[in-house]
C-alpha cells in the first residue's frame, strides 16, 4: 500500500517509490476524492457559473499536472486511455486547438479533429447532427469553437435533449466566453504571485489592468468573471469605442441566465480611458488584441495612433510604479498592443508562460470532465 497525500482538494495515492508499469508516476486520483466528487460541471461553457471552490480545484489539479514529467511531454499519463475527445473548431485557432489536443494526448485520450471545410456541413447537415455523428463514434467530450455566441450551449442542450452522454467544452464562442483561456490566465497570475501554491486567494486584493479591445474580447469577459471571483479588482482601459461604459457593471449578481451568483463578494470593476490613470499601483497588466475581424466599423483611427495612446512599452509599464508582469492571450499584433522589445523581455512578458500553462490547465479540465465521469482513472 502506498502513502496517501493531499494536494489541496485532491487526494493522491502514492504507489511507492519510482515509476511502475501500471502507475507510471506512482500516482492516482481516487474517484471518491473531494475534488472529483465536488466537481459539478458536466459542461464547461463559461466562468460565470464557477464558484471559488471550482477555481481552486482547477488550479490545484493544473499545478499537480504541471509538476509531473508529463507536462514537458516526457511521458504520458494513462488517465483518459480509450476515451475519445473531438475538437470541433469553426473558427481559426493556433493555440487553443493544439493545446487541447496535446493535453488530451498527454492523458492518453484518442483525439479526432473536425474540419468544417471538408465536412458534411457544406452538404447541409446541421451542426447538431454533425455533433451527434461524433458522439455515435464514441466521443465523450466535444471541444467547440464557433464565431457565434451561444453555439456551445445550444449544442450541449441539444445533445442532452437527445440523450447523448457527452460533455461540451466551450473553446471560444463569439464575444461571449473563452473559459479555458480565462483559467490559464488565472493560473499564470496565481503562479506568478504564489509559484508553489497557486490558488484563488493568490489574487485576493490584487489590482489587474486589462488594456485593449475589450468590447470584442471573450477573453476579457472570462477574465472578468474569474478575477473578480478570486477577489481581484479589475481596471479596464481602452477608448470608448472599444470599451462602452456599461462594462463597469459587467459582473453583476446574479450573472445573466443564472438564478444565483456562486461567488459571494466579487472584486470591483472600474473603467479608465488612459494608461496614465489606469496603471499606477496595478499588480499585473493584460493586453488584448485589436480584433479587426470582429469590428463592424473603423473603431480606431489607425494602429499607429492606437499604439501611441494605448500601446504598452517598457516606458509605459513604468507607470505602474514597480515591476509587474505582462500577459496577452495571443495572437499579438506586435508593435500595436505591445512593443516588440517588451513582448520579448523574459523578465516581464508572461506570454509564452501562458501558452505553456495552457496545457496543464486543459489537462485539468479534461480530467475533471471526463475521468471523473468514469472509473476514477489513474493519473
Ligand atoms: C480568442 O480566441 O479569443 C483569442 O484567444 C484571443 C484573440 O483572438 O485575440
Amino acid at each position: 500500500m502506498g502513502m496517501a497525500q493531499r494536494s489541496g482538494g485532491l487526494t493522491l495515492h502514492s504507489a511507492g517509490a519510482g515509476p511502475n508499469r501500471d502507475r507510471p508516476y506512482g500516482w492516482h486520483a481516487s474517484a471518491a476524492s473531494p475534488a472529483l466528487s465536488g466537481w459539478s460541471h458536466r459542461h464547461v461553457l463559461d466562468l460565470a457559473s464557477f464558484s471559488v471552490a471550482d477555481f481552486t480545484t482547477v488550479l490545484e489539479l493544473a499545478q499537480r499536472f504541471r509538476s509531473l514529467p508529463v507536462a514537458s511531454g516526457a511521458r504520458k499519463l494513462p488517465a483518459l486511455q480509450g476515451r475519445l475527445l473531438t475538437t470541433l473548431f469553426f473558427e481559426p485557432s493556433t493555440r487553443t486547438r493544439s493545446s487541447f489536443e496535446l493535453a488530451a494526448r498527454r492523458l492518453s485520450a484518442d483525439v479526432q479533429s473536425f474540419s468544417p471545410a471538408s465536412s458534411a456541413l457544406s452538404k447541409g447537415e446541421s451542426l447538431l447532427d454533425t455533433a451527434r455523428t461524433y458522439v455515435a463514434m464514441g466521443a465523450e467530450l466535444l471541444v467547440v469553437r464557433h464565431r457565434c455566441a451561444g453555439v456551445p450551449r445550444s449544442l450541449a442542450l441539444g445533445l442532452e435533449a437527445c440523450g447523448a452522454r457527452v460533455a461540451v467544452l466551450n473553446a471560444g464562442d463569439g464575444l461571449h466566453s473563452h473559459p479555458s483561456q480565462g483559467l490559464l490566465d488565472l493560473f499564470t497570475l496565481a503562479r506568478h504571485f504564489e509559484p508553489t501554491q497557486p490558488r484563488p486567494a493568490s489574487l485576493q486584493g490584487r489590482r489587474i489592468a486589462i488594456v485593449g479591445d475589450i468590447l470584442h474580447s471573450r477573453v476579457a469577459r472570462s477574465n472578468l468573471w474569474a478575477l473578480t471571483a478570486c477577489g481581484a479588482d479589475v481596471v479596464l482601459c481602452a477608448p470608448a469605442t472599444l470599451l462602452p461604459d456599461a462594462f463597469a457593471d459587467f459582473v453583476q449578481a446574479p450573472p445573466p441566465g443564472q438564478a444565483l451568483d456562486p461567488v459571494v463578494g466579487r472584486g470591483r470593476v472600474t473603467i479608465s480611458r488612459s494608461l496614465e490613470q489606469a496603471l499606477p499601483g496595478v499588480d499585473a497588466v493584460m493586453a488584448l488584441r485589436l480584433q479587426k475581424e470582429r469590428m463592424q466599423q473603423q473603431l480606431v483611427t489607425s494602429f499607429a495612433s492606437y499604439h501611441r495612446h494605448y500601446g504598452l512599452s517598457h516606458e509605459r509599464l513604468a507607470l505602474c510604479g514597480r515591476p509587474v508582469p505582462l500577459l496577452h492571450p495571443g495572437p499579438v499584433n506586435r508593435g500595436v498592443e505591445i512593443s516588440g522589445a517588451l513582448l520579448d523581455d523574459p523578465a516581464i512578458s508572461l506570454v509564452e508562460e501562458q501558452v505553456r500553462n495552457g496545457i496543464p490547465v486543459r489537462m485539468a479540465l479534461l480530467y475533471l470532465m471526463v475521468a471523473s465521469e468514469g472509473s476514477g482513472a489513474a493519473i
